[in-house]
């Protein structure tokens, strides 16, 4: 476990399953809701509610050792080193989406990258792609079966998930053994080398088992919720090709669209990105419309009270992340996309500390935000400046919420490559191309 009092896979597993009947229970308790909400405001019904203490008096300690190392991980100087291998794994993919001679499933193909960033960036394991291939499957099977009822009986969800959990810790432990003792060649720490230095420093050297289940929740933790905005973002981008063309004049005018031949591999920096104002308004617009994560939960740590309302100590309660981003009144047309919303002349944002929440909030809040948005970033750079792509099918899919938002379909899109003027490159081209090589 990575944290005290949490095993973040089964704290999503739970969140997850919990949120399915959730749904259920509020279309059936919605009215009685409405009816309670609405005595609890009538002046003239006395209920009795004692006041509590105010503010969120909700989150629990988190003094612990690894939220130190975490934020070693995820600081701004690991970030510029991992920034290079992530653009490279990013433009990889996009070119063998585009030599795909069929339309590709994003959401699918979304979570191979983003479990592939995990297990090279994050992890720094050089597994051979046949294996990572084998090990994405594996992978799948163990996500695919964590909401299942724990009955152990042959051919169970449960039995397949906990099969596919030992085949991943034994891959995870031999690439971490091979890991430990390959250290040389290397030209940046990556996460896993920080974890591990820093639980020496601090006198705990992780056990096999606490490395094995740290790498698991990592790549938990980055793989659904990645894989969800990179598809919500690409479905915008389809959407919306005004906010595509917005963003390729940005890109020009910072000269970072690629051209003539220009390999330009592993070239983008962080102060480069953060110069990038419209680009980090379209990702902010993407987390705020299309946030993968419905909410969170807390324990209550002290009675308090809010909107008349008394909390007491000891409830759990959820936070819905959705609903506070389609209610908060500082957002002008909730439902329109629209990233200029963030722009520095309107920063829509910028009134009030909770009312946009894509990463959560306070003390608990995502430890791999500035990651996610880092590789969100560098994928639409990639995706403006190196590809195009048209929908595959007649409209758009429908979105479903659970376990994390994405189009029921996955959505179906075909990719082309760009030559060096922003054209698409036809497969005869591409052909030819490279036969003069
Ligand atoms: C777009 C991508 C992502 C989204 C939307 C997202 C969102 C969230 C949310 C809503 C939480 C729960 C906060 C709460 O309980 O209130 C969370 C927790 C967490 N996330 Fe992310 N996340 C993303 C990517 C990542 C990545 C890439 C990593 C690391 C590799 C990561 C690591 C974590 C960890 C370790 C926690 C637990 C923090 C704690 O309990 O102290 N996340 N994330």
């Amino acid at each position: 476990m990575l944290f005290e009092g949490l095993d973040l896979v089964s704290a999503l597993a739970t969140l997850a399953a919990c949120l399915v009947s959730v749904t259920l229970l509020l279309a059936v308790s919605q009215q009685l809701w409405q009816l309670r909400w609405a005595a609890t405001r009538d002046k003239s019904c006395k209920l009795p509610i004692p006041k509590g203490s105010m503010g969120f008096p909700l989150i629990g300690e988190t003094g612990h050792w690894l939220l130190q190392v975490f934020s070693k991980i995820f600081s701004h100087e690991a970030l510029e080193s991992y920034l290079p291998k992530i653009q490279l794994v990013i433009q990889d993919t996009l070119r063998a989406w585009s030599s795909h001679p069929e339309a590709i499933n994003v959401y699918q193909e979304a979570q191979k990258l983003t479990f592939r960033m995990a297990i090279r960036v994050l992890l720094g394991f050089s597994i051979p792609e046949e294996d990572l291939g084998h090990l994405f499957e594996v992978y799948q099977q163990f996500v695919e079966n964590v909401f299942s009822l724990p009955v152990d009986l042959p051919f169970s969800g449960y039995r397949r998930g906990i099969q596919a959990r030992q085949i991943l810790q034994k891959g995870l432990e031999k690439a971490i053994r091979e890991k430990l003792q390959c250290t040389q060649g290397k030209d940046y720490s990556d996460a896993l080398d920080l974890l591990i230095e820093s639980s020496k420093e601090h006198g705990k050297e992780m056990t096999m088992q606490e490395l094995k289940d740290g790498t698991l929740e990592l790549i938990f933790a980055a793989y659904a919720t990645t894989a969800s905005a990179s598809t919500s973002l690409i479905m915008q981008l389809l959407k919306h090709p005004t906010v595509l063309e917005k963003l390729r004049d940005e890109l020009r005018a910072h000269g970072i669209l690629h051209s003539g031949g220009c390999p330009c591999e592993g070239t983008l920096r962080l102060d480069t990105l953060s110069g990038l104002r419209y680009l980090d308004c379209v990702i902010k617009e993407v987390m705020r419309l299309f946030t993968p994560i419905s909410g969170g939960y807390r324990t209550v740590l002290q009675t308090f009270e809010l909107d008349g309302f008394q909390i007491p100590k000891g409830w759990s309660v959820m936070y819905s992340i959705r609903d506070t981003h389609d209610t908060a009144p500082v957002f002008k047309d909730v439902n329109v996309f629209d990233p200029d919303r963030f722009s520095q002349a309107r920063s829509e944002d910028k009134d009030g500390r909770f009312h946009y929440l894509p990463f959560g909030g306070g003390v608990r809040t995502c430890l791999g935000k500035h990651l996610a948005k880092l590789f969100l970033k560098v994928l639409a750079v990639e995706l403006a400046s190196t590809s195009r792509f048209e929908l595959a099918t007649r409209t758009f899919p429908r979105i479903t919420l659970v376990p994390v938002l994405h189009p029921v379909d996955g959505l179906s899109v075909k990719f082309f490559g760009l030559d060096s003027n922003q054209n698409k490159i036809l497969p005869e081209t591409e052909a030819m191309l490279s036969a003069t090589v």
